[in-house]
């Protein structure tokens, strides 16, 4: 096993507990979060707010709508080629689910950061998720975990799994192992139409004048 990030410089301050995870700055900014300034890139800028401004991916989009509606989520799996709204889709989800705080309820992890899936197997981890308030996981890249890696989170998703949710993404769904995409209900982002990208540019183009 890696060095295990050291959860146990967590802020006594639970508020603060979103500023603790453990991703080397590849954490979704959401741009409503930011000062409204003219520094703000675009891409994050017009980043979905709910699910209605995700482009395309109606099917997908209406089968997670209902799901948090009904509050029978299932752990996901969103795979498709980068760029298409995989990640968007579950922040505007978690929103929708957690309400304004959410960003401090979700832990978002990447698999390719060396420390991914270690933190989540630490007892530091479960010092630090006995007093905190996340809800679901976010694992980004999980096809960059190695075979061991997959078997360990697929443990870690079974000791979990009554009260946190698992959200994982990845380009490559058959880099997956059976056992965890078994686990998960698997949406596949497909590349968008011309005419999606068109509309939500348009949109863009107006907000913007
Ligand atoms: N389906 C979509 N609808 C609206 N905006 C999108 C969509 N897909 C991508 N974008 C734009 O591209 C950016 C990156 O999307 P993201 O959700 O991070 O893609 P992925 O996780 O699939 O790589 C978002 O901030 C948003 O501005
Ligand atoms: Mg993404």
């Amino acid at each position: 096993m890696t060095e295990v990030v050291s959860l146990m410089d967590i802020d006594e301050d639970e508020n603060q507990n979103h500023s603790l995870k453990p991703n080397k700055g590849k954490n979704v900014v959401v741009a409503s979060t930011l000062p409204d300034s003219k520094a703000t890139p675009w891409v994050e800028k017009y980043r979905p707010h709910s699910l209605a401004d995700v482009a395309a991916h109606r099917d997908i989009v209406d089968a997670i709508d209902r799901l948090t509606s009904e509050n029978r989520l299932p752990h996901l799996l969103l795979y498709g080629p980068p760029g298409k709204g995989k990640t968007s889709t579950i922040f505007v989800m978690a929103r929708k689910l957690y309400g304004a705080q959410y960003q401090n309820m979700i832990l978002e992890l990447n698999a390719s950061d060396d420390r991914g899936i270690d933190v989540l197997i630490s007892k530091e981890y479960n010092a630090y998720r006995a007093k905190s308030y996340v809800k679901l996981v976010l694992l980004d890249e999980a096809d960059a975990m190695t075979k061991d890696a997959q078997f360990a989170m697929r443990r870690v998703i079974e000791k979990y799994t009554k009260n946190t949710q698992f959200a994982l993404i990845c380009n490559h769904v058959n880099k997956i192992i059976p056992a965890l995409q078994s686990r998960c209900t698997q949406f596949r982002f497909a590349p968008l139409e011309p005419i999606h990208v068109t509309e939500r540019l348009k949109h863009v183009i107006e907000a913007e004048g």
